[in-house]
């Protein structure tokens, strides 16, 4: 456990760690593995999308039907979405990293903050959106789950740490999008690693 707990925090593990990931110098030239990258990418087409759509019906910018229809499809592909979430995080734990970009104890330090904190909303948002339905989970009409609450006042509490949680993950992700831009502009590059 604590071994892959370090993996999550981006520790090299004596023995899983490649050649390049040995030093700092040679971790910034090496790429997360093709499933890291894949996870990654494919988590943040949904997540950004999610995100963005969720946060501009909050604002009132669509009208009751095709705000129905969005939130429809939302629902359905965000719950088809969480065990690609789980499978991500079980990778991350598992997976060796191509470890730490910068010699810099407090940026290596942000970095594993800001990556724990990711995983963490995220995982957060997810079930407390499973958790506030109160109507059943249509799955594009494919299949249909039961609501798993039925008490509507803790449907209404989860309603409230979704909002609250989709907040702190849009805050993590805007630091985490000026993390990579600053690295970037730096000559650090970090957006090979994960493309
Ligand atoms: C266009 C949007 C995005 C860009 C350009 C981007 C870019 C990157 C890059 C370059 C890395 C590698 C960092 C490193 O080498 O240390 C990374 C890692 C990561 N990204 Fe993103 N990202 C984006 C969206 C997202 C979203 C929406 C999430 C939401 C959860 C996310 C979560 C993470 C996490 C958790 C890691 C660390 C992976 C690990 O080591 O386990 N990213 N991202
Ligand atoms: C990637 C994960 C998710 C993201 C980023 C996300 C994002 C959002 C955002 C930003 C809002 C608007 C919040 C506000 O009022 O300020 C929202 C609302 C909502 N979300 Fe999520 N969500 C996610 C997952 C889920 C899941 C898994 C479900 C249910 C299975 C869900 C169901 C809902 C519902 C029913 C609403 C209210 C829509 C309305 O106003 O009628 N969400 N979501």
């Amino acid at each position: 456990m604590f071994e892959t707990t370090q993996n999550l925090l981006h520790e090299s593990r004596p023995g899983t760690e490649t050649t390049a990931s040995r030093t700092a110098e040679g971790a910034r030239d090496s790429r997360y593995g093709a499933p890291a990258r894949w996870l990654h990418w494919l988590s943040a087409a949904v997540i950004l999308w999610a995100l963005a759509s969720g946060l501009a019906m909050a604002a009132g910018t669509l009208a009751p039907a095709p705000k129905a229809a969005v939130t429809g499809f939302n629902v359905a592909i965000t719950t088809a979405f969480l065990p690609i979430f789980l499978l991500r995080i079980a990778w991350a734990l598992v997976a060796p990293h191509p470890g730490p970009l910068t010699t810099a104890r407090k940026q290596r330090l942000a970095a594993r903050i800001g990556h724990l904190a990711l995983y963490a909303t995220t995982s957060v948002v997810l079930v407390s959106g499973v958790l506030m339905m109160d109507r059943p989970i249509d799955l594009f009409g494919l299949a249909t789950l039961p609501r798993p609450l039925t008490d509507d006042a803790w449907c209404q509490w989860f309603a409230g740490l979704h909002r609250d949680s989709c907040e702190y993950l849009t805050i993590f992700l805007a630091l985490h999008l000026a993390a990579v831009a600053w690295h970037q502009l730096r000559g650090r590059r970090v957006l090979q690693r994960m493309l």
